[in-house]
């Protein structure tokens, strides 16, 4: 594993589980605090990658097949990875981004039953040795997560026309990316107040990175 000095953040979970508002509630803060830092969201973050990204959010559910969606977020994050993540940390700049590996995982792996190993050698191939140091795990059921999400103004995306079923893998995916993973992962309940979640948020990345403001 490589070492990088400043953290490289996650925020994972399903549909509407609260991970663009809370990515951009700790990115405020840590602001305010003086910590030199980027936000990312996936797919996306650099042209290349904003180009497949409509690619993959638009249009119809059956648009793509789910090995080559698989492919295409992999390629959107090759590019993310080589142009903006690894530069920015070794700039020694905090990296948070919305969505990452664990998504593949979960919505290709385990939502479309692609199967784990293969989408975890994937992601090995993407990212070579790279690893957030710190990843959010928002918790929530499928349906509530799809109802927040259709409650969004900038409308459904091509992940909200699949069915619930769906949704309840990428789930269950979730939960084992969790267990799998207790060091790296941080789970919290997204029916939370939208307040309790983000401090529960700040203190844990104040603890785990040692932060004295
Ligand atoms: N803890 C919360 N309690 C109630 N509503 C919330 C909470 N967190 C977020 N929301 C609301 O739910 C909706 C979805 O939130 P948000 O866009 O942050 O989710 P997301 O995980 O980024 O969704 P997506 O996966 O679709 O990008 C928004 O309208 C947001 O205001
Ligand atoms: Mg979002």
């Amino acid at each position: 594993m490589k070492f990088y000095k400043a953290p490289f953040i996650t925020f994972e979970g399903g549909e509407g589980s609260g991970k663009t508002t809370q990515i951009g509630i700790l990115y405020d803060r840590l602001l305010q605090n003086g910590i030199d830092i980027v936000q990312y969201r996936e797919p996306g973050g650099t042209k290349g990658a904003e180009e497949i990204r409509e690619l993959l959010m638009e249009g119809e559910w059956e648009r793509w097949n789910s090995t080559t969606e698989a492919l295409l977020m992999s390629a959107a994050r090759a590019d993310l990875i080589q142009k903006k993540i690894i530069p920015q940390l070794e700039g020694n700049t905090w990296v948070l981004c919305d969505r990452f590996v664990d998504s593949t995982l979960a919505y290709q792996g385990y939502g479309h039953e692609l199967g784990a190993k293969c989408i975890k050698e994937l992601n090995h191939f993407t990212v070579g040795n790279l690893e957030p140091d710190l990843t959010f795990i928002l918790q929530i059921n499928a349906e509530i997560g799809l109802q927040r999400a259709g409650l969004r103004k900038a409308g459904i995306n091509r992940f909200e026309r699949s069915d619930v079923h769906f949704h309840q893998r990428v789930q269950k995916g979730y939960e084992e990316i969790l267990k799998e993973n207790p060091k790296r992962c941080f789970g919290i309940n997204a029916l939370l107040d939208i307040d309790v979640i983000s401090q529960i948020i700040f203190d844990e990345v104040v603890k785990r990175f040692n932060l004295k403001f």
